[in-house]
């Protein structure tokens, strides 16, 4: 997985751009972490995009992620703005080198528990989490709900995320295609970045692939109770509206039973 986001960190704030989950989950993160008293742990920090503005105006947050070139991109954004407070650490989630019971707030935003393809890899983040947690402190996590719908309408077709043209990088086009397993709860993902430099007459294509999984609301809800905690509340979006049968996300708040 660490391959997967070095080739694609310096290009994820564009490639992102094509999701439109990708503004509201931070907007709802970074309120989350200027609501919290005490230590923040992302998991999945990636550039910072989330962590970064919130340990700038005041957080205090571990930023934990395998992708060293994400981490760079992270450093390189935010070392300056963070006043120290912005601690980042090249680690695997399932394994961490931290302290247990001292974080209020653990979050693995963006739906990143779907690079875990197995429920039992997803669980040893959860348990990973709850370690981490002091006595009233809170995980957060989050997933699309699955839309078979959305999916039969993608499936195996190339779908725009991101063209345009800037100085550095001329122009530029980031391109996604799932392969559907439906059986699995699974797909192939292949991410392509098509460059043509401002004097090249030639496009350069690279491909990143990685496998990526979904979980049904009730599947996750029986990981949660292995993993040992007890639902406060879960959200149906990034705004904060009720699950229900049509929610489109599926935010937990999680406390340590
Ligand atoms: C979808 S991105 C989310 C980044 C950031 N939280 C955001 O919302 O923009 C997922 C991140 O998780 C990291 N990641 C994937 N598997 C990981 C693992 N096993 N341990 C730590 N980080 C991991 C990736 O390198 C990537 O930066």
């Amino acid at each position: 997985m660490s391959q997967t986001y070095d080739n694609l960190a310096d290009y994820y704030d564009r490639w992102i751009e094509g999701d439109p989950a990708a503004a509201p989950c931070a907007a709802f993160y970074r309120r989350l972490y200027m609501e919290t008293k005490g230590l923040i742990v992302e998991l999945g920090v990636g550039n910072g995009r989330i962590a970064g503005p919130a340990a700038r105006d005041g957080a205090e947050i571990v930023g934990v992620d395998t992708s060293i070139a994400m981490l760079h991109a992270a450093r390189t954004a935010w070392a300056e703005h963070t006043g120290g407070r912005l601690h980042l650490i090249a680690s695997d989630m399932r394994e961490l080198p931290l302290p247990s019971g001292t974080v209020s707030l653990v979050a693995l935003p963006f739906r990143t528990i779907g690079h875990f393809t197995g429920n039992e890899e997803k669980l040893r983040v959860l348990v990973e989490a709850k370690r981490l947690l002091g006595p009233s402190g809170i995980f957060v996590v989050d997933h699309y709900v699955f839309d078979r719908d959305w999916a039969d309408a993608h499936n195996r077709r190339w779908l725009k995320m991101y063209v345009g043209c800037d100085n550095a990088d001329g122009e530029v086009g980031i391109y996604d295609r799932y392969d559907y397993d439906f059986e699995n709860c699974m797909m192939h993902v292949t991410t392509r970045i098509e460059r043509r430099a401002n004097d090249d007459e030639d496009k350069k294509i690279e491909d990143t692939r990685f496998d990526f999984s979904w979980i049904d609301p009730a599947d996750m809800k029986v990981l949660i109770d292995r993993a040992g905690f007890e639902v406060v509340d879960v959200f149906g979006d990034y705004g904060g509206r009720a699950f229900d049968g049509h929610a489109e996300e599926q935010v937990w708040f999680l406390r340590a039973q």
